[in-house]
């Protein structure tokens, strides 16, 4: 069963029972600060969990399903194995206060064994056997979970695990969590030498874990004190990779479509230098195969190659796969093709940024090999002698040289060595320590980055005078888009996010459905009126509470400075802002919505531009 054909029998089940099949959120999660990327099906749908707000309202549906594009850094470190990833598609069925436990195992249950026709003698199920005494949290056994499982498999296939294993989340610091059931399936039937101690999460291989289901009822605050949810949920996913894996009796996620172009388009690169098929050169083939689909997944969805966050992420996966290569040269267009081929049927954007995303990747490839080819007797001349620690001469001439975190992370920030890179080179250090370096260097970043309110990055030394200008203009436009929005789609549409630079503005809304072409059509149409009417923009300044009151419109994400200032276009439009914006509308140019998407449940995204 192909990949594609198992996405549709789940949403088509889940659809069947009633459920809102919602689009995958991109991999960049909105507003929400506790994560950097989106690493579970559950994440768009936060709001819904924490009785922020009301998915009948947003959705229609308290049962919502979904196929979610996931990203994972934790488990980096193990892709090369058989069935790790950084990047896989999530299949999740999610109940926002409405069925439970008992419904949730019995859907999961049928979709195997009915709809997939997974032997019922090959599945096991875990469950939450409670918190170890002494605790702070202490939570109970889920005895619930564990007799509802008994009508489906016999008492000695479940089998109780503590929190490590069986209490789920949350994802970052904070947010929604709970115990879990796990659904594992047994591959090889046969049990290890720990002979009836080999279960579930046994490390023998046995097992692989194929779907998650958890029973969302608490919330975790950032001081690690837990609460109950307004209400129960259910939040599940399933790892659509290993699940066509079982079903198509393959012993790896490598081997099934959603891999097996991909490597072969880099195994069959001359420059590869492939030496026979080692069990090494498989290790790099996956390793590659993995990091170079996740790159493209990521830079599509708009993360920018950086040594911070979300693009620090994508920098080193992206170099991770480029070290997989034993020459260098390689025709970076052979995996990214592959990549948007499989993939641009489910996720068009692909296709639509495939040069896109190569041109990023090519630059990335050269600034990489500057860096590798920096002779590491050169980098150690930068560094402040307190920065050095020892070396130590090897026989074979080579230097190990033990530096400081603190070193390692000025090499990174100075030349974007990775720490797998500079470790190549010989360099050793406390990789904590580096790390501490990071956090510190992201906080200062982040302050950076919330002092620029309002001025929408216009501080940058990088940007020329046209492209300040051309901001501005992408400003003022922003808010004559969010009049027209509210005009033509009605006033529950509110911002959820903006982002302008030199090319495009970026504005994401609340608003439930697709955008018609011809809603599109008359919302370009207004703001082009508006453009030609040659309006003046002027600001005004006065108290937070006194702007409310006079209906202008607040972006609530955004922290407003008391007094503040509020920009009117004509009598057209009147928002709270810090500006800067053109003087007056005609100066804007011809205003052209290039593309609307949904990002996230219930929220579009509209880019435009303007000549
Ligand atoms: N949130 C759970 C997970 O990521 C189930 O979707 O495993």
């Amino acid at each position: 069963m192909k990949l594609a054909e198992i996405r549709k029998k789940f949403l088509k089940f889940f659809a069947s029972k009633k459920h809102a099949l919602i689009a995958s959120s991109t991999l960049v999660p909105l507003n929400d600060p506790t994560v950097l990327l989106t690493t579970a099906g559950m994440q768009q749908f936060k709001p819904y969990f924490l009785g922020e707000r009301d998915p009948i309202k947003d959705l229609r549906s308290r049962r919502l399903a979904s196929v979610q594009k996931c990203f994972r850094t934790s488990d980096i470190n193990e892709v090369g194995d058989l069935t790790h990833l950084t990047f896989f598609e999530m299949l999740g069925n999610f109940s926002v206060g409405d069925y439970f436990k008992k419904e949730g195992i019995a859907y999961a249950w049928e979709f195997l064994t009915k709809t997939l026709k997974v032997p019922t003698q090959r599945l096991w199920a875990t469950f939450f056997k409670g918190s170890p005494a002494g605790k702070k949290n202490k939570f109970s056994a889920d005895q619930e979970a564990f007799e509802h499982w008994q009508k489906y498999l016999p008492k000695n296939k479940i089998a109780g695990f503590g929190p490590e294993e069986n209490f789920w989340g949350p994802p970052g610091k904070t947010g929604p969590c709970g115990p879990c059931t796990e659904i594992h399936y047994d591959l090889t039937q046969t049990p290890c030498e720990k002979a009836d101690a080999c279960l579930p999460n046994c490390e023998c291989g046995r097992f692989v874990e194929i779907w998650n289901l958890v029973f969302m009822e608490y919330f975790k605050s950032t001081s690690g004190e837990y609460s109950e949810l307004p209400h129960k949920n259910i939040d599940t996913g399933m790892g659509l990779e290993r699940l066509a894996m079982i079903l198509q009796a393959k012993a790896s996620v490598f081997q099934t479509e959603a891999f097996t172009k991909i490597i072969q388009k880099i195994e069959t690169d001359p420059r590869f230098g492939l030496t026979g098929n080692s069990l090494e050169d498989s290790r790099r083939l996956r390793i590659a195969s993995d990091h170079f689909k996740g790159a493209v997944f990521l830079r599509a969805d708009e993360v920018r190659f950086s040594n911070k966050e979300q693009g620090y992420i994508l920098r080193r996966i992206f170099r991770r796969a480029c070290d997989q290569y034993l020459h260098p040269g390689m025709d970076l267009s052979r995996p990214v093709r592959a990549v948007v081929r499989e993939y641009q049927e489910v996720y068009p954007d692909l296709a639509n940024k495939q040069a896109e995303i190569l041109a990023d990747f090519q630059k990335e490839y050269l600034a990489y090999e500057k860096v590798r080819n920096l002779n590491l007797q050169v980098l150690l001349k930068q560094l402040p002698p307190e920065g050095i620690l020892s070396q130590i001469a090897s026989p074979e001439g080579v230097s190990k040289i033990h530096i400081t975190g603190k070193a390692a992370f000025q090499l990174f920030s100075t030349y974007g060595a990775s720490i797998d890179q500079l470790k190549q080179k010989g360099f050793e250090f406390a990789e904590a320590e580096f790390e501490l370096e990071m956090e510190k260097h992201r906080t200062v970043s982040r302050a950076g980055a919330e002092s620029k309110f309002g001025g929408h990055g216009l501080n940058s030394a990088a940007l020329s005078d046209v492209e300040r200008e051309k901001i501005t203009r992408l400003h003022t436009a922003t808010h004559l888009l969010q009049q027209a929005l509210r005009d033509v789609l009605g006033e529950t549409v509110k911002q959820e996010g903006s982002d302008i630079n030199p090319e495009r503005l970026r504005f994401d809304f609340r608003f439930a459905e697709k955008l018609t072409p011809e809603q599109i059509a008359e919302v370009e149409e207004i703001v082009n009126e508006k453009i030609d009417g040659d309006l003046p923009v002027t600001f005004q300044e006065m108290p937070y509470a006194d702007a409310i009151k006079s209906g202008a419109l607040a972006f609530f994400k955004e922290k407003y400075p008391d007094p503040v200032k509020v920009y009117s276009v004509g009598d057209y439009s009147k928002e709270l802002c810090g500006g800067p914006h053109v003087e007056r509308t005609g100066q804007i140019g011809e205003f052209k919505i290039l593309s609307e998407k949904s990002v996230s449940a219930g929220i579009r995204r509209i880019k435009a531009t303007v000549a």
